[in-house]
């Protein structure tokens, strides 16, 4: 029961033969205080019934709340046995009826009554004749009943049986007491428990709604933000702090259509579906997300707020760029790959029949400039099938230790013989000092080619492009003008790259050419942008996967009208890595 009770501590003085009621009764009161244990009570009362009276032979049953049987609390000089045997349902036996009718009943004779007659053998083993059953009851309602059993045939006095009438009613009160405060007591303790469980619950309850990887904001029915969790917290960069007590789209800041949509929900108490807005952040971003709102009702239905839930789809939106970007990639590779196959044999074939025709018409110099002219465009197409085939089958890179400044010099070699007529003045600025860094060569002569032959294409007028390489500690002091190519982040905003904290060996190329605009420069380095008349919009597009592939960076500053400059860094390192 939870509670310990002070034990009564039974005294076995006697009263001599006459039954003094007043002591009986004062004996009553005596052993009860607020803490007496109820059960101690109940031996008592059949203590005092024994010392008073001299009966040794007693049972005190009750009836528990919502039960038909009688629960025996307390029993005095009877063998199990019998107190097994004996027990009944309320309105059955002696003590049954006493319990439903809140008489006393009297059995003068038990081995001749006729209701117990035929009980006469169990009655003879236990010694017991005659038996005297008084309701316990308080005004009309009875809690219980005491069987008194004598050891002979009508035993019972008038002046003992309304005595014991007397006692057990007073007695009954103090019982029904003890028996109600226990059962509050108990049901307290359930209560307890049921408190405890149910802290347990709402601290669960709380752990997850901080640990779901989902925004939860929940108002209250005027819209004043009562609970925020920890990630949308960190969605929106606010403070949950500063939230409790504002209106939720305020905080927010939500405008507009998405405001008003909500400022519905809430009228109307209807759910509703946002399958991608721009959470406003504190920092003055927006981060893409899903939002859910739902009314939150109580048990009995009654509206207590609104719920929201949003998700992050940054996430989602990434991997989407990114299998989008892959998928690009395979079909680019797929067509180009079937191009490059279509394309390269009759190619071949067309300039083997050209060469035999070159043989006949020497001598003929209007014809043999003619078809230096088409041997010109069947060069051009060759490269760009062998762009193509690049980018089709992009070739694994075969690392060594190169000197970044003379695949710079060869590649000047190459170009100096391809100005042809065209004004350009090549200009450069090479550290012969830096040491040899692991790269493959062809590709990255074929990275810086491609970039230098755009600067020569952004000239038509002619002017200078320099190229010039030397060593940095890092990408950062380069300015932050720069516009890095980056595969993750590259579209929409090309974020500078995160991870340049280290050393890089560079090479810059600055044209003084038509440069790029600023809405087209996100696009320079797809595949098959290009403005220039006889592009393919290859070159950068293959280029900066040979960069990524060196876990290099290249990136582009450019002014439209003034000219522009194309950065490639490489990483400093000077021992073989698996790229
Ligand atoms: N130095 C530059 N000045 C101005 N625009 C440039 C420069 N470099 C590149 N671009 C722009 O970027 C586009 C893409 O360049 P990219 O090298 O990928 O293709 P392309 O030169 O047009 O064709 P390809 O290189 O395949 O022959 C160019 O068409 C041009 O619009
Ligand atoms: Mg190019």
């Amino acid at each position: 029961m939870g509670v310990r009770h002070k034990k009564i501590i039974l005294s076995s003085k006697s009263n001599g033969d006459k039954v003094d009621n007043q002591a009986l009764l004062i004996d009553l009161v005596d052993a009860f205080t607020f803490e007496t244990d109820f059960n101690s009570y109940a031996d008592f009362l059949l203590y005092c019934i024994e010392k008073h009276f001299g009966y040794t032979r007693t049972v005190l049953e009750l009836i528990p709340r919502d039960s038909d049987k009688l629960l025996i609390a307390s029993k005095r000089g009877l063998s199990e046995e019998f107190i097994a045997w004996s027990i009944t349902e309320l309105g059955s036996g002696i003590s049954g009826k006493v319990a439903v009718n809140g008489r006393p009943m009297l059995v003068d004779d038990l081995t001749s009554n006729k209701n117990t007659a035929h009980y006469t053998r169990i009655f003879q083993k236990e010694g017991v004749y005659s038996l005297l059953s008084v309701p316990l009851a308080i005004k009309k309602k009875v809690i219980g009943a005491i069987s008194i059993y004598g050891k002979e045939r009508t035993t019972f006095t008038s002046d003992d049986i309304s005595a014991i009438l007397n006692a057990a009613g007073f007695a009954a009160n103090f019982i029904n007491f003890l028996y109600e405060r226990d059962s509050i007591q108990d049901r307290l303790n359930r209560l307890e428990r049921y408190n405890e469980n149910l802290e347990k619950l709402k601290s669960f309850h709380d752990l997850i709604l901080e640990n779901v990887p989902i925004g939860v904001i929940a108002t209250d029915v005027k819209g004043y933000v009562v609970l925020m969790n920890r990630e949308l917290e960190t969605m929106s960069l606010l403070r949950r702090e500063d939230c409790p007590g504002k209106r939720w789209y305020d905080i927010f800041g939500f405008e507009g259509d998405i405001r008003h949509k909500l400022e519905t929900s809430f009228r109307t108490s209807t759910p509703q579906l946002f399958p991608e807005i721009n959470l406003p952040r504190k920092n003055g971003s927006t981060l893409p997300i899903e939002m859910k709102t739902d009314v939150i009702r109580d048990y009995s239905g009654e509206r207590i707020g609104v719920v929201a839930i949003c998700s992050n789809l940054d996430e989602k939106k990434k991997i989407e760029r990114e299998i989008e970007k892959i998928e690009r990639l395979a079909a680019i590779g797929k067509l180009s790959a079937g191009i490059a196959h279509e394309i390269r044999n009759p190619l071949a074939g067309i300039s083997g029949a050209l060469q035999a025709i070159r043989e006949k018409i020497a001598g003929e110099p209007e014809l043999e400039k003619v078809l230096k002219r088409v041997f010109k465009e069947i060069n051009r197409l060759d490269s760009v099938v062998e762009k193509l085939h690049d980018v089709a089958s992009p070739k694994k890179m075969v690392l060594d230790l190169y000197s970044i400044s003379e695949i710079v010099e060869d590649s000047l070699f190459f170009i100096q013989k391809s100005i042809g007529g065209r004004k350009i003045r090549l200009l450069d600025r090479l550290d012969k000092s830096l040491k040899p860094i692991m790269m493959d060569r062809d590709a990255i002569r074929q990275v810086i080619l491609n970039v230098m032959i755009n600067a020569m294409n952004s000239m038509p007028q002619g002017g200078d492009l320099t190229v010039e390489t030397s060593l940095l500690a890092r990408a950062e002091v380069l300015g932050p003008e720069i516009i890095w190519y980056n595969a993750e982040h590259y579209r929409p905003a090309m974020p500078r790259p995160k991870k340049n904290a280290q050393p890089y060996q560079s090479v810059i190329i600055t044209d003084k050419g038509i440069g790029i605009p600023q809405t087209i420069v996100p696009k320079i380095f797809e595949a098959f942008f290009s403005t220039f008349s006889s592009g393919t919009g290859l070159g950068l597009y293959i280029s900066a996967r040979i960069v990524e592939q060196h876990q290099g960076l290249i990136g582009v500053k450019s002014r439209p009208g003034k000219g522009s400059a194309f950065y490639i860094l490489l990483p400093v390192r000077s021992k073989q890595v698996s790229l």
